[in-house]
């Protein structure tokens, strides 16, 4: 059994649900309280015990560099004036040196082309994906609960979530066969379905274990929904020769890559802050009654 080590993040994408804000930043570098979206996904990743993170990047990304990078004058300045806390809290959530990689998607050929950019960097080991529009909240992260999955069953694990069926045509979904250990063996995987085709209503919710036969795969991969080249077409012919389980997380995720998703990630992650959450609940409150006016 070789050990996930490596994580991938795709973050080339344009971001268009979200301009304004997102003509000059990226979408992954907007803040859910005081944090990136991407920092989320991040710290999931190494909750699992990821040691490596993959920045499949793109033309306006650099930024995201610059975030994962040690800020000299700014960790001194915080050391001068005594901030410690701050610069504690900062300082844990920097990845070690060497810890990081980028890459870049040149064009915005799909996921399954983003996935396949980071082939190199990846080489021959499994890795785990995380697509940072979602961030999640449980007890225990998405990525640890699949990782523990993939320790008993190896093969490759997609985790999966149920949605409501008029929603499934947006997402990727899988089919249920067999219970085996906590997850389940994947029977049929469609992108985006048309409305009413959908095998189940149990959909892909942007977190995977993939071994790196999957890149060979992708190497050829025709453009399926939507004209791009579709990570889940390729996983499907990854599963005609390896194992494909399901792990159904049962934890709150939220769809930063929708506006609305993004304001109730902002309205969840601050409630549940000792520091916020009293102040939150007043405001929501207040405005609750005002909102229509
Ligand atoms: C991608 C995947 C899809 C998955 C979704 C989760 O789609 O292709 O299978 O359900 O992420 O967010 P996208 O959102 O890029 O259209």
């Amino acid at each position: 059994m070789r050990k996930v080590r490596k994580a991938v993040f795709p973050v080339a994408g344009l971001g268009t649900r979200f301009l304004p804000a997102t003509k000059a930043i990226p979408k992954e570098m907007l803040t859910v309280v005081d944090r990136p979206v991407i920092q989320y996904v991040v710290d999931e990743a190494r909750e699992a015990g990821i040691e490596h993170f993959i920045f499949v990047t793109g033309r306006n990304k650099a930024v995201i560099e610059d975030h994962f990078d040690i800020q000299f004058e700014l960790y001194d300045t915080l050391a001068q004036r005594g901030k410690t806390d701050q610069l504690d809290r900062l300082r844990a959530l920097q990845p070690a040196p060497g810890q990081t990689s980028f890459t870049r998607q040149q064009e915005p050929l799909g996921l399954g082309h983003a996935v396949w950019c980071a082939r190199e960097l990846v080489g021959d080991e499994p890795f785990a994906l995380l697509l940072p529009d979602m961030i999640m909240h449980s007890q225990e992260s998405c990525l640890k609960g699949m990782v523990d999955l993939y320790e008993e069953s190896g093969g490759n694990v997609v985790a999966v979530q149920e949605c409501d069926p008029a929603e499934a045509h947006k997402y990727g979904i899988v089919a249920k066969g067999a219970e085996v250990g906590g997850g389940f063996e994947i029977t049929a995987m469609v992108e985006k379905p048309a409305r009413g085709t959908a095998p189940s209503n149990l959909y892909i919710n942007g977190r995977y274990i993939l071994q790196p036969e999957i890149f060979a795969i992708l190497e050829n991969q025709e453009r399926g929904a939507g004209g791009e080249i579709q990570l889940t077409d390729a996983m499907i012919r990854l599963g005609e020769t390896q194992k494909m389980f399901g792990f159904h997380y049962r934890g709150d995720t939220y769809d930063c890559g929708s506006p609305e998703g993004f304001v109730e990630a902002n309205l969840a992650f601050a409630l549940r802050r000792d520091d916020l959450r009293e102040v939150v609940e007043s405001v929501m409150a207040r405005l609750a009654g005002t909102s229509r006016g």
